[in-house]
């Protein structure tokens, strides 16, 4: 038995002999985690804490972790994301990150590379912070930015700088179960020095020949395939028989729309798979704003600007948790008291009390009370 699998099983094991009725009421009212985690970090009865066991800098701006999750993980699909939570100044901070690896890895663990951005919270932590030895929390893997099974015959895969994790799991994992049919896989990064997996994605190339590795280079004229921005020249040149293909894309906004807008032209809608990193910029008219929220943990109110619930929330002062901010990964629902509110997202509105709304999608219209 590998040292890894004796570790799952004595947590497993554990899990089994302290769900018992006798143990939780010994524990009250801490609970059982709360002791597990004195004699071990990664023991819980429920929750996913991975331990970060290697941490690598691939390029200038980003930081690999390389993680091992508690027996609690359930393991992913390729282009799946997690939700990772870590305390940063005693505030539980969440954000989804999409694995890199194969799903065939051997050893149980997964890779997250993650961009830094210059002003943003967790990935600078866990940038400037994680060290082997870190624990953090995960969810399971959700999404729906998954290969079809069986899969497609001609696979196109595009993606641009960070957003390359997704569908770098699932070249990955192509190549892990020797698929034979055609992958394009045209990647979008400002230079050369920019490209996360670039030593990998040679060596791929060598070994498989059905698979056409592309670069581009935005803010490099030479030495890449390409250069510039996405347009239809490159999408040919890259895969001439694209109409054929079935897409995964990945990367800035600007990238995933041009992409959708030449796929809408060619009507080739159903062909493409789109995975987000970040909402798109949306302009809020405060103009018809009307009302008052009520944050009814935190005994504040404000007056209605229009913004989103999560929005509205910081403007106060609140620090509520989110994860992507777009409505899909559930990090910030909360529950609504009364009042009725609108899923930008949507359009839909929900004028029920009582019940739980994605706070990073929801705008009041009027008065709204919200548990926060
Ligand atoms: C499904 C999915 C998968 C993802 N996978 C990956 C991945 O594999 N690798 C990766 O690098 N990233 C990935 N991301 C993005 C990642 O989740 C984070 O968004 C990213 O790491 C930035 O987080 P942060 O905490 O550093 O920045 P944040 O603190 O969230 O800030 C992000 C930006 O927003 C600005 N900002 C913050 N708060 C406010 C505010 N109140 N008002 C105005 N502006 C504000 C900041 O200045 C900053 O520029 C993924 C996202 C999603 C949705
Ligand atoms: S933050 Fe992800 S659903 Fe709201």
């Amino acid at each position: 038995m590998s040292v890894n699998t004796q570790v799952l099983s004595s947590s497993r094991l554990a899990r089994r002999v302290l769900s018992s009725s006798f143990v939780k009421a010994a524990t009250t009212p801490h609970g059982i985690d709360h002791y597990l985690e004195m004699i071990d970090p990664l023991w819980s009865q429920t929750e996913i804490r991975a331990e970060v066991t290697d941490v690598t800098r691939k390029t200038s701006d980003s930081v690999t972790l390389t993680l091992r999750p508690n027996g609690n993980w359930n393991g992913f699909r390729a282009g799946q994301f997690v939700r990772l939570s870590v305390e940063i100044d005693g505030v539980r901070r969440t954000r989804c990150y999409s694995p890199a690896d194969s799903e065939f890895r051997r050893d149980g663990r997964i890779e997250l590379t993650i961009k830094v951005d210059p002003n943003g919270l967790v990935s600078r932590h866990l940038r400037e912070h994680a060290r082997p030895g870190t624990v953090v929390q995960l969810s399971q893997a959700q999404g729906e930015f998954v290969l079809p099974l069986p899969h497609p015959r001609r696979i196109l895969l595009i993606s641009g700088g960070s957003g390359i994790t997704p569908v770098m799991s699932m070249l990955r994992t192509l190549c892990d179960k020797a698929y034979n049919g055609k992958i394009t896989f045209l990647h979008y990064a400002f230079t050369e020095e920019d490209v996360i997996y670039n030593d990998e994605l040679n060596a791929l190339k060598e070994k498989y020949e059905s698979l056409r590795i592309v670069r581009a280079y935005t803010d490099q004229p030479l030495g890449g395939d390409l250069s510039g921005f996405f347009s239809r020249e490159h999408l040919v040149k890259a895969e001439p028989h694209f109409a054929e293909a079935e897409a995964y894309v990945c990367g800035p906004v600007p990238l995933m729309d041009s992409v959708r807008a030449l796929f809408a032209e060619e009507g080739l809608e159903d062909q493409l798979h789109l995975e987000q990193f970040a909402a798109p910029v949306r302009t809020v008219s405060s103009d018809d704003a009307e009302g008052e929220i009520s944050f009814s943990a935190s005994g504040t109110s404000v007056a209605n600007s229009g913004r989103t619930l999560l929005e509205q929330a910081e403007d106060a002062g609140l620090t509520p948790e989110y994860g992507c901010r777009m409505g899909i990964c559930f990090s910030c629902v909360r529950r609504k008291d009364t009042g009725l509110t609108r899923n930008v997202m949507t359009g839909d509105l929900c004028s029920e009390g009582d019940t739980n709304v994605k706070i990073c999608v929801s705008v009041p219209v009027g008065d709204v009370s919200i548990d926060l």
